[in-house]
């Protein structure tokens, strides 16, 4: 088959959390099948180009928005050994520092990215079997795709939508629908599809993500128990409910060769399940480089402080004030955490500076409040325990990155969390158990 990813975030180039690890991750397992796969995103000034290998303008071509025809270039890479396509609109959008909230209209951007990809599709000729999108950023494809590309395609692919997140479901006017040209009837046909009690019969308060779960031949969402949790509650759950027969949940894993302690590049010793040796250096060599207390010699078996990590994006999904408790709780208790995480929220921000500067100085707590894979990776291979105390939590990836590193997950029974991780104190002889809920 020939499958076509179109997305929002891919891993390592442009990674904000999990969305980019399962894009990589499923595209690497799809091509091992002997799948064609190609990854379609925006080209971000922020993009990291060092990342891509063989980029090359491919083509130049005209995309449609608010009336008008913006050129386009597209360009083809190679990442992580799948082939990207990366969409380079000249106007103002997809620029700034971030992959997320620039200072262009988000909405229209993406609105744009989804018509832009079906009309590369168009002029290349490019015929894939399945469309697979990602997210509201991309949920209008279905539509657009149904409204102005089926009679025109020859092999009339079939359209996957996942959902990683229902909490951004794509919120938007008509007004602002109309800038990507999709025509009036299809306006009724989501409006019939949408919540009555939120969405529904109001074109001011449209949805992209529910518009993609209409129009898509499947939704699939990333946990069997967050597939359970979406159809009982939430924006979206009498749309999912109407689709039920299409709506399907499947675990998430993680790509196995791009996270492997054997192997990592980030590592300054490897390790695996038969030998430890590595992972007590990773330990010991993280415990020096953040002026935390270490054992008297790297490879010091004495030195029994657990070392618990929490690596996260810093919002309410992920069980801030859990998070704030732990660190009181570790400290007490005479263990050592760090916090790798990034706040988009600037309130957030501040409060977790604050909990910096009273803490970083001490000798239990350090608090990093930056984006760094290395350091990721670093800090998954040095910790005893890894924290995902999220409030709700579609699948995560960390605790079974935590896992592959070694490092007992202790979790908030939720979502993909409890689909993911079994306490050791519930399995009779503890054979299933991995962790802590
Ligand atoms: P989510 O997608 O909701 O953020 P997941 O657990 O599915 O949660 O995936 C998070 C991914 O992002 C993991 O690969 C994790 O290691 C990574 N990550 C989160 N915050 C940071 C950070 N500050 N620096 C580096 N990697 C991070
Ligand atoms: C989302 C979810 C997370 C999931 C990830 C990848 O960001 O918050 O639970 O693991 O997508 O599907």
């Amino acid at each position: 088959l020939h499958i076509i990813h179109v997305t929002a975030e891919m891993a390592p180039i442009a990674k904000v959390g999990g969305l980019g690890d399962v894009v990589t991750g499923l595209a690497r397992a799809c091509l091992l099948r002997g799948h064609t796969v190609d990854v379609m995103l925006p080209f971000y000034e922020c993009i990291i180009k060092e990342q891509i290998s063989d980029l090359t303008l491919i083509t130049s071509y005209n995309s449609y928005h608010d009336g008008s025809w913006i050129p386009t270039n597209a360009y083809r890479g190679v990442v992580s050994g799948v082939a990207i396509i990366l969409i380079q609109p000249t106007n103002h959008f997809f620029k700034g520092r971030n992959v997320y909230g620039g200072s262009y209209n988000e909405l229209e951007a993406y609105l744009f990215f989804s018509r832009a990809c079906l009309e590369w599709m168009q002029v290349t000729g490019t015929q894939p079997d399945i469309i697979h999108v990602h997210e509201w950023q991309t949920g209008a494809l279905p539509l657009l795709y149904w409204d102005m590309y089926h009679s025109l395609s020859l092999k009339k692919p079939r359209i996957v939508l996942t959902i990683h997140n229902m909490e951004h479901f794509g919120e938007c006017s008509k007004e602002q629908l109309d800038k990507c040209g999709l025509e009036g009837s299809i306006y009724a046909s989501i409006d019939k599809a949408v919540d009555d009690r939120t969405l529904g019969h109001n074109p001011e308060r449209l949805s992209l993500l529910k518009g993609g779960i209409v129009y898509s031949n499947a939704v699939v969402t990333v946990s069997p128990s967050y597939l359970k949790e979406t159809l009982c509650s939430g924006w979206l759950s009498s749309a999912l409910i109407k689709h039920r027969d299409k709506y399907i949940g499947i675990l998430n894993g993680i790509d196995n060769t791009i996270w492997n302690p054997a192997s990592d590049v980030f590592l300054p010793a490897k390790f695996h399940a038969q030998n430890f040796e590595g992972k007590k250096l990773c330990k010991y060599y993280v415990q020096k480089g953040l002026g935390l207390p270490t054992g008297a010699h790297v490879t010091d078996m004495t030195h029994k402080v657990p070392l618990v990590v929490c690596i996260t994006r810093l919002v309410a999904q992920k069980g801030l004030h859990l998070i704030v408790h732990a660190i009181k709780r570790v400290e007490e208790l005479g263990g050592q955490m760090i916090v790798l995480g990034k706040a988009p929220d600037a309130k957030v921000e501040r409060e977790f500076e604050g909990l910096a500067n009273s803490y970083n100085q001490g000798c239990s707590i350090r608090i990093l409040l930056i984006y760094s894979e290395e350091l990721s990776h670093m800090l998954y291979a040095a910790a005893d325990m890894v924290l995902v105390p999220s409030m709700y939590e579609p699948c995560g990836l960390s605790q079974m990155i935590g896992m592959r590193y070694g490092a007992v997950p202790v979790v908030r029974k939720t979502g993909g969390l409890a689909d993911t991780v079994f306490d050791m104190d519930d399995q009779p002889n503890h054979e299933m158990g991995n962790g802590t809920r």
